[in-house]
Parts: C-alpha cells; structure tokens; sequence
C-alpha cells in the first residue's frame, strides 16, 4: 500500500470543492487515512516547494514550454528567459498564494496511491487537463492568464509528483499519531 499527499489549494477551498474532490478518490477506491483545515505559514510553505534548483528548473521548463506554445515573450513578461529564474519566479507566487487563505491537507493510500491520485487530478495546467479530471472539470486556468494578472496558475490543488515526494510531504504535513494506517 502507498501513500500520498493532497492539498485542496485555496482557489478549491474557496470555491466549495473540498467535497467532491474527496468524493473522487474515494470512488476510485482510496482509503483517506489523514485529513485537517488550516492555515499553513511562510515557512511550510517554503518547505513544500522547496528551493532546489532541480525543482525550479523544471518549473521553469514548464512554463517557457506554454510560452512557446502561445508565442508569447518569456523576457518581455518575466524579464527572464533562465528556467531557474522563472521557477524562483513562480515560486514566491505560490508562497503567497498557498498562505492566502485555508488550504485542506489529506493524506489517501492505496494500490499505486501516488499514480492514481496525480491521473485523477490531471495536468498541470488546467486548460490542458483532460475532461474527467479534477483540474479538467473545475477549471480553465492557463498560465498566459495568470502571467497577465501576476499570479500562479489556480489549479486547486496538489498532489505528489512521485513516491520520493510522497514520503517527503507526508512527514511535512503529518505527525504519525495523525495518520490512520493499516
Ligand atoms: O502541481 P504540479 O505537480 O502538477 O505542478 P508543478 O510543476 O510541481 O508546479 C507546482 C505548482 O506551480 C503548480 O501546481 C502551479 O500552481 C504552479 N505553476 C504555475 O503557476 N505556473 C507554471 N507555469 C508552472 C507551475
Ligand atoms: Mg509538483
């Protein structure tokens, strides 16, 4: 059995789709076995996105990847084209955004829990996630959008990129006593 961890973000809490973003895990046959509301500070933050330059850079590959696609000017509009640059960029976005409002933290498992969630959550980019998806169905974001208003892309919510991140972001988030394993 694997475990992951998901963030309904503050665009999914404020809109009222903590409910059903449950609902789709557990339909799929995911066990919640860690769940709370709250605030999270600067520093958690940080800590989640955490400032490696691995990390940042493929973030930023991401992003100049849309620009291409929409032969937009990543210079004219981040005044960088470095892909370290633009995930530092994108980064202090989401510091600022994940601490805007409450955020819903769970942890799910389950056979291949870090795979099935991430397919059930969808791309990235939500103009780009596929219908059926969380992102898909909730959302039209697109990073041209959020560039324009200064801002990361709202795509309700997180989940664990691989198991290494899985591992790493359960400890983060949750205290064992707060897990309910098998
Ligand atoms: O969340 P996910 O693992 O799908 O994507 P990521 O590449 O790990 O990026 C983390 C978060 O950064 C995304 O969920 C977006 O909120 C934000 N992001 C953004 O605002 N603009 C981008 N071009 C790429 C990421
Ligand atoms: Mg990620």
């Amino acid at each position: 059995m694997e475990k992951t961890f998901v963030m309904v973000k503050p665009d999914g809490v404020r809109r009222g789709l903590v409910g059903r973003i449950i609902g789709r895990f557990e339909d799929a046959g995911l066990r919640l076995v860690g769940i709370k509301i709250m605030r999270p500070d600067e520093g958690l933050v940080r800590r989640h996105y955490p400032d490696d330059p691995g990390w940042l850079r493929i973030v930023g590959e991401k992003t100049l990847g849309t620009y291409r696609e929409y032969g937009m000017d990543p210079v004219e509009r981040m005044g960088t084209d470095d892909p370290v640059e633009i995930g530092r960029w994108v980064r202090e976005g989401l510091v600022e955004f994940i601490t805007s409002g409450p955020v819903v933290a769970m942890v799910w498992e389950g056979n291949h829990a870090v795979e099935v969630v991430r397919k059930l959550v969808g791309s990235t980019i939500p103009l780009f996630a596929q219908p059926g998806t969380i992102r898909g169905d909730f959302s039209v974001d697109s990073p041209d959008l959020a560039n324009r208003e200064g801002r990361p892309v709202y795509n309700l919510i997180h989940a664990s990129g691989d198991a290494e991140e899985a591992e790493r972001e359960v400890k983060l988030w949750f205290r064992d006593e707060e897990l309910c394993t098998s």
